[in-house]
């Protein structure tokens, strides 16, 4: 994986330092709350419901068991001896004490992490495929150029102050694992006639409360034009974004008012300016990056293990999970092994620092001593030796994180809501609590088959309900907490923003309301189809007759 250079240690070292002299003024009442705030959201701390949460960054999804063995020993000495992995590949500690926030600050510095950008108008966190590297379906790995926008990104002087967060998501697959047409600038790996890789753009994208499917502005970029024509997108926007209105700041409602047609003219305009120019990445700067991703020893190995062929056939749990949790890796005799942080009962993503430790030790013994953070707020590890499956799953049980319910109803995407979140209106983690265990067989929910089922607590969508199969908005009705349902949404290659189902439910009935839509599938669906097939087969009204006829 990437290492900082010496700049990028002097600079998060000065920042934690920076921020120490900060906080000390606030804790002596030199600064207000209000002179404070700017200052501590710029090191990604936010003031929530019962005390301080600090979100750190983790670039692209991808960190090395040691930066997660410091991620454990902070939210043990620091927080509560939790964290929680979320939607954006980060992690969040959710019980932070201001005054000991610089000391963090210097702690992550020293396994070269950071939060700078975490929050603010700013470039955020570039999200990408957690299988980077390593997926049989991938063009080339995008986390070199996931890497390359974090280097441009980082402090951009001129994109410091934009109208309003900016985040970008990348894949270098045809398979979209990224929701990448649902952020400000989705990037989708290609190549072009000649066999030269390069990107295309969707611009436009976005959840909250006007959500919307970006627009393909440009089919191709050449990989080293990608920045050029990133900073033109960036100027366009920085230019014209509204920033009379918070509501109608974003990228994605600039492209909407100005229309897909011009916004491609004024962003072809800028980049002609920018093109060829400094921003132009030489190839020795992508193969400079790229030699930190270069594969780690395989071993060679025949394509298929006997060893795991015959611990499937012997042991029903683990086929099970293997069948679920497991992906192919385009190495020979290696697999990808996914850990769902979804034990039903428990809040989806969070994760103890002691599960942390172990799954660090994991990652060492089992993959080379990385992990990834998905956009499902699960880990994964991405090299498992086929014959070592076995081993590895019987640990990942003594740690309670074998759950075989990867990409199944169980695999839920909630945020932290009413529990912990100042903006909610209702509660998200106690009904996916509810949703997981009531459908906790895997059997059953193996026969449901692939569902994204996502959840937030209120309509600024950091659960993507908008784009779960199954989606869920908590709304605040009069002081009752109320739950709308929403179906046929997708963050896929094939995007599409979910349909409400109609009033919402309480919420002792959401749960319910869950499995009558369930049930209502199951009786419609055809052989081999998904949810979401026959949801775009037959539309909302069989739902909705069943979910209100009855009542
Ligand atoms: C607890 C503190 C949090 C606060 C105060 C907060 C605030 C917000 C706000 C205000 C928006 C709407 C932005 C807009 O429409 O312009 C938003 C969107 C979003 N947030 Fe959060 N959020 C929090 C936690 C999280 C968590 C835990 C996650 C990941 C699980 C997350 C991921 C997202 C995502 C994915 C979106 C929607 C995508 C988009 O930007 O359009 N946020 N958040
Ligand atoms: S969706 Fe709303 S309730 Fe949930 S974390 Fe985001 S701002 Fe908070």
């Amino acid at each position: 994986m990437y290492r900082y250079d010496e700049f990028d240690a002097e600079l998060v070292n000065d920042r934690a330092e920076q921020f120490r002299r900060q906080t000390a003024r606030r804790i002596a009442g030199e600064l207000t709350e209000e002179q404070f705030r700017p200052l501590r959201l710029m090191n990604g701390l936010y003031l929530q419901l019962h005390a301080y949460m600090l979100r750190i960054n983790v670039p692209y999804g991808v960190m090395s068991s040691r930066q997660l063995r410091k991620l454990a020993q902070i939210a043990r000495d620091y927080d509560k001896g939790y964290g929680h992995w979320t939607t954006r590949q980060n992690l969040q500690l959710n019980w932070i004490q201001l005054q000991e926030t610089p000391d963090i600050l210097k702690e992550l510095a020293s396994v070269e992490m950071h939060c700078i950008q975490s929050s603010g108008n700013c470039i955020r966190n570039t999200t990408a495929d957690e299988y980077a590297g390593v997926a049989a379906d991938e063009i080339e790995d995008p986390r070199v150029y996931a890497e390359l926008i974090r280097q441009w990104s980082t402090l951009h002087p001129e994109f410091s102050f934009l109208p309003r967060k900016f985040k970008i998501a990348l894949t270098g697959s045809p398979n979209d694992r990224a929701a990448v047409k649902v952020h400000d600038i989705g990037l989708i790996m290609h190549r072009n006639d000649a066999g030269k890789p390069g990107f295309e753009v969707i611009v436009g994208g976005g959840l909250g409360r006007t959500p919307f499917v970006g627009k393909t502005i440009r089919k191709f970029i050449e990989t080293r034009e990608l920045l050029s024509y990133l900073e033109a997108i960036l100027r366009v926007y920085n230019r014209l974004g509204r920033r009379d209105n918070k509501y109608k700041a974003r990228i994605k409602i600039l492209v909407h008012e100005t229309g897909t047609e011009e916004f491609t003219r004024m962003v072809e305009e800028e980049y002609t300016r920018l093109a060829g120019g400094a921003l132009e990445v030489p190839q020795e700067e992508i193969d400079r990056i790229d030699a930190y991703f270069a594969p780690p020893d395989y071993r060679a190995l025949p394509a298929a293990s006997e060893t795991l062929r015959e611990k499937r056939a012997e042991n029903p749990a683990f086929d099970a999970w293997v069948e679920q949790n497991t992906h192919a890796h385009k190495q020979p005799g290696y697999i990808i092994a996914n850990i769902t942080v979804k034990t039903p009962g428990r809040a989806p993503g969070d994760m103890s620092s002691d599960q942390m430790e172990a799954v660090a030790d994991l990652s060492d013994t089992f993959s080379f001593g990385e992990l990834r953070v998905t956009h499902r707020q699960n880990l994964t590890l991405t090299d498992v030796e086929q014959d070592r499956l076995f081993e590895l799953w019987e640990r990942l049980v003594e740690l309670d994180l074998a759950t075989a319910n990867h990409a199944l109803i169980g695999d839920i995407i909630a945020c932290p809501g009413l529990d912990y979140c100042a903006l909610a209106n209702a509660r998200s983690i106690p009904v996916a609590q509810e949703i997981a265990t009531r459908f906790e067989d895997i059997k059953r929910q193996k026969d449901v088959g692939p569902l994204e089922l996502n959840i937030s607590g209120c309509i600024n969508a950091c659960g993507h309900h908008h784009v779960g199969n199954i989606g869920i908005l908590g709304v605040d009705r009069a002081g009752e907490e109320l739950y709308q349902l929403q179906l046929g949404g997708c963050s896929r290659e094939d995007a599409a923003l979910a349909d409400i189902t109609g009033r919402g439910f309480a919420a002792d009935k959401i749960t319910d309301a869950v499995e009558t839509v369930i049930d209502t599938y199951l009786e419609l669906r055809n052989d081999g189809e998904t949810f979401l097939d026959t949801y775009r087969r037959v539309g909302m009204d069989p739902f909705k007759q069943k979910l209100y006829d009855a009542a």
